[in-house]
């Protein structure tokens, strides 16, 4: 019920297959694939290569966060790399319906993500477009930044939207969250928790995953959805 989705932002890329191993074992459900391109955000990761070279290495659903403008000019890539899920941002784009209509052409769950300045009711006109609508938490670009409360908000609002429009599409957020805040997010209705530093940070990564999911367990089944 509460899927839980490590951040490979902030794994060690010099070993990677190991990294990926771990959290694989210790019951990641997505694996979060952050891709920023200097000029949506200010840094800079990686393309359809090298998901592509990571699809070899798990079998978990690839859900890829798109930071770049124009993203329309790459889905295609990244879901012939392996993507499962393909988020865009709704301030990226111009022609956002048509683009998520397209990426459900292309097999691929459509994502739409919200940076925190940007209000939940712009997606009312395109709810049933969605597959998943991602709640950023910080200003995008970084890992190890602080939660932003506005965050709880509008994952309340979303919920709401969902609940009353697409009951079938995912809730899920991302930045800063970890062991203080994890039950007051699903709480708040998120169900997909993406966490980078929290997870990758820890000293025992895989302990700390199946800590973070027991603490998130009691307000997911206090919750309805
Ligand atoms: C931030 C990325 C996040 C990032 C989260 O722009 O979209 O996915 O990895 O990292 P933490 O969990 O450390 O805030
Ligand atoms: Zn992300």
């Amino acid at each position: 019920m509460i899927k839980i989705a490590p951040s490979l932002l902030s794994a060690d890329f010099g070993s990677i297959a190991e990294q990926i191993a771990m959290v694989d074992a210790a019951g990641a459900d997505y694996l979060h694939l952050d891709v920023m391109d200097g000029r949506f955000v200010p840094n800079i990761t990686w393309g359809p290569k090298i998901i592509g070279d990571l699809r070899k290495l798990s079998e978990r659903t690839f859900d890829t966060h798109l930071m770049i403008v124009e993203p329309e000019r790459y889905v295609d890539d990244f879901r012939k790399a392996g993507s499962d899920i393909i988020t865009i941002h709704l301030e990226a784009t111009i022609h956002a319906q048509r683009l998520l209509a397209y990426i459900r052409s292309l097999g691929a769950k459509a994502g739409v993500s919200l940076n925190p300045s940007t209000p939940v009711s712009l997606l009312e006109d395109v709810i049933e477009d969605v597959d998943l609508i991602l709640i950023m938490s910080v200003n995008p670009g970084f890992a190890g930044q602080s939660f932003l409360p506005v965050a709880l908000k509008k994952l309340k609002e979303a919920r709401a939207l969902i609940d009353a429009a697409n009951p079938s599409c995912e809730l899920e957020v991302d930045g800063g969250v970890g062991r203080s805040n994890i039950a007051r997010v699903v709480e708040a209705g998120a169900r997909i928790i993406v966490m980078g530093s929290s997870i990758f940070g820890a000293a025992d990564p895989a302990a700390e995953l199946r800590r973070l999911r027991d603490l998130s367990l009691p307000a997911a089944r206090a919750g309805v959805s």
